[in-house]
């Protein structure tokens, strides 16, 4: 099987507090984005990299690519203000022959996913349309509405990661319907939620995390080491 995915890193790492977008911060000597995009240069399903940057990056990221020789298997494309425009111009950009193809959409800064993971999210988005990768939330989620909390079922609950996987044109619709209704949602998948289509859930694991604050570093430095040991 193929897919294409877009990757999505033109963002600026606000919460990460590096004084750079954090796609450019360093684990193990090589930068973050590197190892996001290494996980699909070494997968011989993903046909092509649709990498999303803030413009203003552009030689940066032009100049590490090609150190790494990656520059046939990525293409460039601009980014927007919010993560769903940024996401949304990766549709756009996909051309009409590969647009037959399964559509991944996965956050730069989440360079943990694992091949088996990957596979088995293109099967199920192949045959349902649209799915996610999720895990389960091992944390006691309550609510709180004023003075009221109340205990969310744990058992229902699950948390969204990315990549999320779709049918081409199943999340271009659902992105121009989110645009005409006004609607930003936090994740690609919810775009297809607010058009009542269902989506299936892959169960991740927990591993795949994105780096978010600097408490994640190092954290992500030993994940990085056992995946490396693991090779
Ligand atoms: N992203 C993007 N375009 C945007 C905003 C975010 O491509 N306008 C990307 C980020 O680069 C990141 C992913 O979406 O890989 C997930 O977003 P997030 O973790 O929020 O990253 P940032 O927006 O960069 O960080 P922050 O919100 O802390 O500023
Ligand atoms: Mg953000």
């Amino acid at each position: 099987m193929k897919y294409n995915v877009i990757v999505l890193a033109a963002g600026q790492g606000k919460r990460m507090n590096a004084g750079k977008n954090k796609q450019f911060i360093e684990l193990l000597k090589e930068p973050l984005i590197i190892h996001t995009l290494k996980k699909f240069i070494q997968d011989s399903w993903c046909h092509n990299i649709y990498l999303v940057i803030n413009p203003n990056e552009q030689k940066q990221m032009e100049d590490l690519i090609t150190a790494y020789q990656w520059q046939n298997q990525i293409s460039f494309v601009y980014g927007g203000r919010e993560r769903q425009e940024s996401g949304y111009k990766g549709l756009l950009a996909i051309s009409e022959e590969n647009q037959d193809m399964v559509v991944m959409i996965h956050d730069g800064a989440r360079p943990f996913v694992e091949e088996a993971e990957l596979h088995e999210l293109a099967h199920a988005a192949k045959e349902k349309k649209a799915a996610l990768l999720a895990v389960p939330v091992t944390d006691t989620i309550k609510r709180k509405n004023g003075n009221k909390i109340e205990t969310l079922d744990r058992s229902t609950l699950w948390a969204a990661q990315t990549p999320q996987a779709f049918e081409y044109q199943l999340i271009k619709k659902a992105h121009q319907q989110a645009i005409a209704a006004e609607f930003l949602g936090t994740d690609d998948v919810s775009l297809v939620e607010a058009l009542g289509v269902p989506v299936d859930i892959v169960h991740g694991t927990y591993q795949n995390v994105k780096l978010t604050t600097p408490e994640d570093i190092m954290r992500a430095e030993m994940i990085l080491e056992r995946q490396e040991e693991k090779q």
